[in-house]
Formats: structure tokens, sequence, C-alpha cells
């Protein structure tokens, strides 16, 4: 534990277990091939998802925005005295900002966040900004178990916006609920922002839009792995592809092979056909209903849901 201002605490738990190479050519070995959607965020990743979340097409974020200024007195009605809020990737905690005037009754806010840079940073600015909050900047992986340093007593709020859930399996999605409840005790709550079922157009705009933005962030998995894996992808030679899996509830992105090419990793050789696709995100929709349900299943009673007009977006309030 290392003190940077008075009322900032520091705990490092990561361990970057796997190795990058290994798991990517795992992903590209399979019958259809895979990568995870965490290694679309190098530098640059985060740097077009952020140009992402300003574009007209991309919905979310603007409008999860807007259901925390319009509601925020509900909202903070339901978190009531809370004590201890613990966000789960809190990046550069910028959402938090515009809330934690609003929760008087908080002695401690926990952001946890794998990127060291970002979390350390915001967390000292924090720090400075709500000299009467304790910041207890966690760098970990919040998806693995952590022994988080919280005090004792007092209600524990988990925040998780942005429908980050949605990049989950929907069982791991249980799972994560299930622990999630596992950390709190009875009255202690989940506000957490997930993404909405709507019609094809409005979901599949915001995840092709018109500049290309999108594109340019899926694409640069390919340019991150020449980098960092000494792969000789040709991003020339794939196409980014996005659309809506109705029976799933989920948007796919892939980047597609637009001929029939060999591309090599390191020791490994993969081929592509023409118009084989590696699939590198999923972002699953849920119905209010849906999410309810699926909360009420493992372990919360669904409190409250706040949504924009065209609900177009949710944020749940669930308590264990
Ligand atoms: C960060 C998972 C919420 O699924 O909407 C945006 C990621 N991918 N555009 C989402 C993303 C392409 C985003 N999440």
């Amino acid at each position: 534990m290392r003190l940077l201002e008075n009322n900032i605490q520091s705990y490092d738990f990561y361990i970057e277990k796997e190795n990058m190479h290994d798991e990517i050519a795992k992903g590209l070995a399979a019958p259809v091939k895979t990568i995870s959607s965490k290694f679309l965020y190098d530098h640059r990743g985060s740097e077009l998802f952020e140009m992402i979340t300003e574009l007209e097409e991309y919905y979310p974020t603007r409008t999860e925005r807007s259901i925390f200024n319009d509601k925020i007195q509900e909202i903070t009605l339901a978190v009531g005295d809370v004590q201890t809020l613990i966000e789960y990737g809190s990046g550069s905690s910028n959402k938090i900002k515009a809330l934690l005037h609003h929760f008087t009754s908080l002695k401690e806010y926990v952001p946890i966040d794998i990127s060291r840079d970002f979390l350390f940073q915001s967390s000292l600015e924090l720090a400075m900004q709500f000299p009467h909050i304790t910041i207890k900047a966690v760098c970990g992986d919040y998806t693995a178990p952590l022994t988080l340093p919280l005090e004792p007593s007092g209600k524990k709020v988990i925040f998780f916006p942005g429908s980050t859930i949605g990049n989950f399996e929907p069982v791991d999605v249980r799972n994560f609920l299930m622990k999630s409840a596992q950390l709190l005790d009875e009255g202690d709550g989940f506000l957490i922002g997930v993404d909405t079922k709507k019609d094809l157009h409005t979901l599949e705009s915001a995840y092709d839009d018109k500049k290309g933005v999108t594109a340019a962030f899926n694409l640069n998995l390919l340019t991150r792995m020449n980098r960092e894996l000494g792969a000789n992808f040709n991003e020339e030679q794939f196409e980014h592809l996005a659309y809506y899996n109705v029976e799933k509830g989920r948007i796919e992105m892939h980047l597609e092979s637009q001929c029939d090419q060999q591309v090599i990793i390191g020791e490994h050789e993969f081929s592509f056909r023409e118009g084989e696709t590696i699939h590198t995100e999923n972002s699953y929709k849920y119905s209010i209903d849906e999410f309810q349900t699926m909360a009420l299943e493992c372990g919360f009673r669904p409190s409250k849901v706040w949504t924009d007009v065209e609900e177009k977006f949710s944020v749940h309030y669930l308590e264990k």
C-alpha cells in the first residue's frame, strides 16, 4: 500500500497471467476463429473507443449519461446512505464524477481497473477533488476473485456502467452477478447500465458508423497483432463486419477475410478462406424484463430501473 494524497490508497493485485500470443493463437486455431474483445483495447484501441462514444450513431454512452442526469434524484434516493462505492472497470472514472457530489454519505470510493496508469491518474484527481472521500484504487481484474480493502460496515453499492456487461456471455453474466452478490450484504446494491433490445437499424448503425471509426477500432486489432506479436496481417485484406444476431440477442463484430490467404504469427501459420471471419466481439442486449429476471435468479431484487423515453438504454438498481 502506498500513500499518495491523504485520502488515497493504492492496491496492486494485477498479475498478467495469460500471454497474449498463446491466447490468440489458440483462438485462431479453433474451427471458428475468435479473438477476445479485451484485445481491442490497446492504447490506440482505447482512443478509438473514446471516439466511438461521441459518434452520432453510437447512442449508449450519451443515453446512459442523460439517464444519470435526468434521474439523479431518484438514483440518489435508491442508493440511500451508501458508504462504500465500488466501481468495476472504472477506466478514467469519468462517469462517477457526475455522481459523487450527490452521494453525500459516501466515505470511500473503490475504483477497480487493470489499466494502472488511467486508474492512478484519475484516482489522484478524484482524491483532490473530493477530499472527504477515501479513494482506494485497486489495480486488478474485477472478473477474478479479489479481496477488496473495504470498511467492515456500512452500505455498499457496486457501480458497473456502460453496458460492459454486454461483452459477457449470458452464462458468465449469471456467474458474475452471483459472485457480486456474495461480496454484498442484505440491503446493499448494484447500479448497472444495460443496453436494451431495439430495432435492427439503430443497433447495427451503432456498430457500423458512416465515418468508419468502429471499423478502424476493429481493424486496429490486426495492427496491434502485427506490432506486438510480429504477425503479418494485411489490413487491406480484411473488412469490418457488424450485424445483429436476433436469435442470440447480440451484436457481433467480425473481421472478414477478403481473399484466400495465409497469415503468420510467430511460428504459427493460419489459413483464411475468402469470406471467413475472425469473431472479435459480442455485445448482448437485454430487454428490461430479461435482465430483471436474470438478476432475480442470481440473488438480487430488481428494485428500480430508469430509462430514456425511447428505452434505448437502461440503468438498473438491484438490491441484495
Ligand atoms: C464497451 C462493451 C459497451 O459493446 O457497445 C463499441 C464496445 N464495440 N463499439 C459496446 C464497442 C464497438 C462497447 N462496450
